[in-house]
């Protein structure tokens, strides 16, 4: 939701907050800001501006702030509108607290009366604000002491960051529900909410768990619980180099996402086998049921993963949004499995979700791209995608990549419970070998998609149609295209669209249709038939030399012939790439577009 980054060390921190903030951009931008503990005078001095990063960079590239020790904050607007006085970091009534924040404190209101009480002014909207005053009225002569009692006192969920001028060589993470890590360096330490923002000083990382406060010095690093009582925590070595965390040469991190899918779906297939599948599946013989829930991109893969459950591992699934399957009765027991998606494992919706289930009876699986995420570690078991950091908003290298584990899951799963022989996944496996080769060949049509996007950027509706097993790539399909163009844009079932959105069809709206040559093919060739004979603008992704669609279609964009169950994987990647494109025609900013976060971290 939002970013923040810590620095302690012999560095001045002003240049390592921003290049932070930076790579945490895609968190959150609305407003942003840094507070330093100045070298000479042990005075803390905040500075804060509204709009991007390079708003902020630009207001303070002619001031001379010197200090080694910092916090950092991008914000995207959960309290409080964007303004400079809601922006992150948030000074204590005397000025000796600075804090950034990223989550929410349910209790906020109740805590802000209480300070007013006292006689606290308050400056901002924010809930944060209630945090640095409150240090600041409880603090007697100890940081931690006051920051560990006041952690009783909030509600909600928190990453936060503290320094102060009562104890000028600290630096304090915590975090309750909200992710942060800590960067491990050479004389300087750091905190931040994701990894990208330490890499460039560190690739050792500890990840906090939920309940643990950090306190850097220069030189050191401990962890306790919010008991006070000291962590052992192994340090992660990250293998992401900043090259990753960079364009790479593309536009945008979206498109060079897109355009990483043929390495990423093969670093997903190795990496699935390093996991042991075998001893989740020990644990797990008395599945009988398995829900899967997710939020946008992840629920579509969800949806996938149904059909291919279902069809080989025999077991019966339900698929619900988080945010509704957490609100309603729902039936679980020690035999239902609850299977979270979540690339970032940070979506509050679902984790919550599946918390409440857990708490309920239900074994939990997380399947996550982010190591040391807060659902890879609050699950039962976790299991990964191999993406290295997505950094545009939309979601696409994850996408595939989940359904690459969820495509593994399902066929180690019938092998398992002895639905499918061995050479059966052999056969199906050696298939998937050959699918990063098959999005390579779709990669290659890059320009021939992008002119056929350039003659669809006036449209102001989309639909996007498909049957069985691409149902769920017509729906990811239209989520793509209006979360980055801003285009209204309806995934629907093929078969569905004769009861009522049929009425929609006229020559000012484009239909996409996702037609390989499978098992329904039939069926979707007479929807697009009614479709043409009302004039709707038809395009169509169809399976390669399909002459039958091409002459039906305006436009075709051919993919490689694969197996029926697995077009999924590739069927996707010319809706990726319409939607990159006509957004970008647009103009539209397609890394960070408006209203959105990379993740969603309140509900
Ligand atoms: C996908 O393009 C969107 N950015 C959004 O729907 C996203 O898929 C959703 O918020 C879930 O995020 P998660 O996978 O990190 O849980």
């Amino acid at each position: 939701m939002c970013g923040i980054v810590g620095y302690i060390g012999e560095r001045n921190a002003v240049p390592v907050l921003l290049y932070g903030l930076q790579r945490l951009e895609y968190r959150g931008y609305d407003s942003a800001g840094i507070a330093v503990l100045e070298k000479e005078g042990n005075k803390i001095i905040v500075e804060k501006q509204v709009g991007k990063i390079k708003d902020l960079q630009e207001y303070l590239w002619n001031k001379k702030i010197e200090g080694n020790v910092g916090i950092a904050h991008t914000r995207w607007a959960t309290h409080g509108p964007p303004t400079i006085e809601n922006a992150h970091p948030h000074l204590s009534q005397k000025g000796t607290i600075a804090v950034v924040h990223n989550g929410i404190i349910e209790n906020y209101l109740e805590l802000k009366n209480q300070l007013q009480k006292k006689g606290y002014k308050f400056q901002s909207e924010t809930d944060t604000e209630v945090i640095a005053h409150l240090i600041e009225d409880e603090y007697e002569n100890n940081l931690l002491e006051t920051i560990l009692k006041i952690t009783k006192k909030l509600e909600g969920a928190y990453a936060i960051g503290v320094i102060s001028t009562y104890e000028p060589d600290k630096l304090i993470g915590l975090r309750k529900g909200s992710p942060l890590i800590v960067g491990i360096g050479k004389k300087e330490n750091l905190i931040a909410s994701d990894i990208p923002a330490v890499l460039e000083y560190t690739k050792d990382i500890i990840p906090l768990d939920d309940n643990e406060i950090a306190i850097l010095s220069k030189d050191n690093v401990e962890i306790l619980d919010f008991n006070g009582n000291k962590k052992e925590k192994k340090i992660l070595h990250v293998n992401w180099d900043i090259s990753i965390a960079e364009k790479g040469g593309f536009k945008h991190f979206m498109q060079k996402e897109i355009h990483e899918q043929p390495r990423t779906i093969a670093d997903t297939i190795t990496g699935f086998s390093s996991q042991d599948i075998n001893k989740i599946f020990s644990n797990l013989e008395n599945i009988n049921r398995i829900i899967i829930v997710a939020c946008g991109t992840s629920y579509h893969a969800g949806l996938v993963g149904k059909f291919w459950i279902e069809k080989y591992a025999k077991v019966p699934v339900e698929v619900d949004y988080a945010s509704e399957f957490r609100y309603r009765d729902y039936i679980v027991d020690k035999n239902t499995l609850i299977f979270g998606i979540s690339q970032s494992g940070e979506t509050a919706d679902t984790r919550f979700a599946m918390l409440d289930a857990k708490e309920k009876g239900a074994k939990t699986l997380a399947l996550v791209n982010v190591v040391g995420s807060s659902l890879s570690r609050e699950s039962d078991f976790v299991l990964y995608t191999y993406c290295g950091p997505e950094i545009g908003v939309a979601a696409t290298k994850t996408f595939t990549a989940q359904l690459v584990v969820l495509y593994l899951f399902a066929l180690k799963l019938a092998q398992f419970r002895k639905k499918i022989s061995k050479d059966e996944f052999d056969k199906r496996y050696r298939e998937l070998l050959h699918i990063p080769t098959s999005v390579e060949e779709i990669l290659k049509k890059d320009e021939e998609i992008k002119n056929i996007a350039y003659d669809y950027t006036k449209a102001t509706d989309f639909l996007f149609l498909a049957r069985g097993l691409n149902y769920p790539i017509a729906l990811e399909g239209a989520l793509k295209l209006k979360e980055i163009s801003y285009i209204h844009a309806e995934g629907y079932p093929a078969g569905e669209m004769k009861h009522g959105p049929i009425a929609l069809i006229d020559e000012n709206m484009p239909v996409v249709f996702v037609a390989p040559k499978d098992y329904l093919y039939e069926k979707t060739i007479s929807n697009i038939q009614e479709v043409k004979a009302r004039k709707g603008k038809i395009i169509s992704v169809a399976t390669s030399n399909d002459n039958v669609i091409k002459e039906l279609s305006d436009k075709t964009i051919f993919i490689p012939k694969v197996s029926d169950e697995i077009y999924p994987l590739i069927s996707v990647i010319p809706l990726q790439l319409l939607a990159y494109h006509i957004a970008t025609f647009l103009g539209k900013d397609v890394d960070q577009p408006r209203n959105l976060a990379k993740t969603v971290t309140v509900e």
